[in-house]
């Protein structure tokens, strides 16, 4: 069908005096003696564009309904606040498709809670318009940063049969259930598709080490599915997740590596997106432009988990988990050490070996391992990654302390037996950068469809 996008009418003066046919949905219609208004949105941008219908032609004009579907032929013009608008008369309007007075748009202000009930519907809203628009740049601005730094795009596999984390959130990949004609499990899996056990994917970590071992610098942006029974606003159980990873680097590498990459992406969004951004300023958190600008203007602070645990426990803040070193860092404490101590961003480096998996590197005192968070204002971890143990022995050590079968690690381990390198990556949750960037505070208003625990559509 053939159309100009709404969005280039608004940015290239040139339409002005032309007559052109755009397509859209009725976000609002009025009706007066002689003039009649509807603003229309294809989806191309946040901005209706208004429609201003003669009815010198048919008095008898009625308005479409809000959500109708139409196509309008009529001229670009000049219209109040140096905004353009469509000049058109009554049968310059085809109906493409009518909509019913129980669409439930009907009317504006709708609850995010509400709009999570209908999915199918709720991107025609001015939010999840601008969340969508905003997630597609912000995709293009990751492949953007990693493709002109030289990586490799690495597609890893989403059926695997290793759970890369150690941490047992994998969904189970099956074509049979298990009954009792099976003598134990390992009879079962034997009998199954693959003929062994196998899950979804955690992360691309581990395959992404196998590229980066031969491609030097690679980055993964897929899905990653976790069962993980945390409902939270900021657990989903199948997230899009980047993971570079890079061949010869060491931690404050990939530290810096995550920093940069952070920037360019929230710098890009703030000049392709300005609409969108001034919408969340305006809606969802007063002086959202001015934070991230301040963000991208000074580095980010770094912190050893160590040190971390010492401002936590001195804090006198009444934690709901209690404080002692060891102990994992709770989304309260995260918050704490970014938005009370550091008032930005902060990676927290070095934690216990004991919490974090068996792949990092074991640090010279033998308690810590080199890892790092990236902890934000609002949200709390939106990275996690690690230097890799590259000794062959050291990780072996580590696998066998968790009681791990090295039988299902073995292409894993032969990268440290031919021409093992330091190396390391992170993984960025894609959908949390999203809740820092536009400041919607819960997981399930930046995503499409929303898989969480109890709740599937
Ligand atoms: O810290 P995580 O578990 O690290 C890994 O998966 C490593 N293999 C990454 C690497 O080194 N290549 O997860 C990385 C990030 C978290 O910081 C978080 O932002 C996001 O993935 N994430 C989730 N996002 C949404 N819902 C969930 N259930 C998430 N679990 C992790």
């Amino acid at each position: 069908m053939k159309h100009t996008d709404i969005r280039e009418i608004f940015e290239n003066a040139q339409y002005i005096g032309q007559d052109v046919t755009v397509c859209g949905w009725v976000r609002t219609a009025r009706n007066s003696k002689n003039v009649a208004f509807i603003e229309l949105n294809d989806g191309t941008t946040l901005k209706h564009i208004q429609i201003v219908v003669d009815k010198a032609e048919n008095a008898d004009y009625k308005e479409p309904r809000v959500g109708t579907s139409v196509k309008v032929c009529g001229k670009v013009v000049e219209g109040r606040n140096g905004t353009v608008e469509i000049g058109v008369v009554p049968s310059d309007i085809v109906i493409l498709g009518d909509c019913p007075t129980d669409y439930p748009l009907q009317k504006k202000g709708h609850t995010l809670e509400f709009l999570r009930t209908m999915p199918h519907l709720r991107g025609r809203t001015n939010t999840f318009n601008a969340v969508q628009r905003i997630r597609s740049v912000m995709a293009a601005a990751i492949h953007n940063y990693f493709q002109s730094h030289n990586y490799v795009y690495i597609n890893t596999p989403l059926i695997t049969g290793s759970d890369c984390e150690g941490a047992g959130e994998m969904f189970q990949v099956t074509t049979i259930g298990y009954t009792d004609k099976y003598k134990d499990e390992a009879e079962y899996y034997a009998d199954d598709f693959f003929g062994k056990k196998a899950g979804l994917s955690v992360s691309g970590q581990l395959e992404g080490e196998v590229a980066a071992m031969a491609m030097g610098k690679i980055y993964t942006f897929g899905p990653s599915f976790r069962a993980e029974n945390s409902n939270t606003p900021k657990h989903l159980a199948e997230f899009w997740h980047v993971e570079p990873e890079v061949a010869f680097a060491e931690l404050p590498d990939i530290i810096e590596i995550a920093e940069d990459m952070i920037k360019t992406v929230i710098k890009t969004v703030l000049e392709s997106c300005p609409n969108e951004m001034k919408f969340f300023d305006a809606h969802f958190e007063k002086g959202l432009i001015a934070r991230l600008e301040e963000l991208i203007s000074h580095d980010f602070a770094t912190v050893t988990y160590t040190e971390a645990i010492e401002l936590l426990k001195k804090s006198g803040e009444d934690f709901q988990y209690p404080v002692e070193w060891g102990c994992d860092l709770q989304t309260e404490h995260e918050r704490y050490i970014s938005e009370k101590v550091f008032k930005k961003a902060v990676f927290v480096t070095d934690y216990p070996k004991e919490i974090k998996s068996f792949y990092m590197k074991q640090n010279a005192d033998g308690k810590t391992v080199a890892a790092v968070d990236l902890l934000v204002p609002g949200v709390g971890e939106i990275i996690g990654g690690s230097e890799r143990e590259a000794d062959y022995d050291k990780l072996v050590a580590a696998m066998q302390d968790r009681g791990m079968n090295l039988d299902l690690y073995g292409d894993y381990l032969d990268l440290r037996k031919y021409g093992s390198v330091p190396h390391g990556g992170f993984g960025l949750g894609f959908e949390r950068l999203i809740m820092y960037v536009t400041g919607v505070s819960n997981i399930r208003d930046v995503i499409l469809y929303p898989r969480t625990v109890g709740s599937i559509r």
